[in-house]
């Protein structure tokens, strides 16, 4: 019998050594990079199923990041079947505390999973400011969320009067702390932070990449801190707010930004792919 043939096959890191240097990957990152397009209350099912429809040609060959789009409820339905085959993932903006029952509004997480939902989006800034949702409720729904084989993205930031308070990493830490209270290590490993100062969502004021980092940072050493350097190590870290075209490099070529959370450049197919090809 002839000697099977000896693997050929480079280790990871040379091929991406090699890649980095024939320009194909542009970002050599630690963690694997996850764009998420948060599209809010816009798009009625008609509208989303058209510029998913745009994103899956568009977006066909990406390969390098994880692209998830996060369509209204009314929606995720006819996007799922259209995602199915696609490379790009699909998440909801909100889930419930609790499970199936006599909770009018709500939405609970095995409606999510039957349409292949597989990240959801938790205490997103608009919904701490306007449903007064607090770290505790969202940590029950974080922890929901992973009970039912669903991703949370845990949003947190500040408030521009706290940024100028100087009390930025106070509040940050607080939401953080709060708004994982009780998930086990292996659970936090797998959640995605979302940073968003919520003076940069929706004002095309940025944050410097300088001041994301900073904040990026000092969440992964609030994350050690509550379960070590290795968990910690492995948590990705989106930046949210006014993220685009002309920015996005710049933002995720930061050590501790492992993907962005877009808003108003996901409503178009140009610009979120726009971003996507810069991420890469
Ligand atoms: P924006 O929103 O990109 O429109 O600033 C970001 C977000 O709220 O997730």
């Amino acid at each position: 019998m002839a000697a099977a043939p000896k693997s050929t096959a480079k280790p990871l890191y040379a091929l991406s050594a090699a890649n980095n240097l024939m320009g194909l990957f542009r970002m050599d990152k630690a963690r694997r990079l996850i764009i998420a397009g948060n599209w809010k209350s816009n798009k009625t099912n008609t509208e989303a199923v058209a510029l998913v429809t745009d994103l899956i040609r568009d977006l066909s060959t990406v390969k390098e990041v994880d692209v998830v789009v996060c369509p209204a409820f009314t929606a995720l339905s006819d996007v799922s079947r259209l995602v199915l085959e696609s490379n790009i993932r699909l998440g909801a903006q909100n889930l419930s505390d609790a499970g199936y029952g006599a909770f009018t509004g709500e939405i609970a997480p095995g409606m999510l999973r039957e349409l292949s939902v597989r990240y959801v989006v938790l205490g997103h800034s608009e919904r701490r400011q306007y449903q007064n949702e607090s770290d505790a409720l969202v940590a029950k729904k974080a922890a929901n969320a992973h009970a039912n084989n669903l991703i949370p993205i845990v949003c947190v930031g500040e408030t521009l009067a706290e940024r100028e308070a100087g009390i930025t990493e106070r509040v940050v830490e607080t939401q953080v702390r709060g708004s994982l209270a009780g998930l086990t290590a292996e659970q936090v490993e797998a959640t995605v932070l979302a940073y968003e100062p919520v003076w940069a969502i929706g004002t095309g004021k940025t944050a410097s990449s300088a001041q994301a980092q900073e904040v990026h940072a000092f969440i992964r050493k609030v994350l050690a801190s509550m379960h070590g350097e290795a968990v910690a190590k492995r948590v990705r870290i989106q930046y949210g707010g006014s993220v685009k075209g002309s920015n996005a490099r710049e933002l995720l070529g930061q050590p501790d930004i492992d993907g962005a959370l877009v808003g108003g450049a996901s409503l178009e197919a140009k610009n979120f792919v726009e971003i996507i090809r810069n991420a890469i």
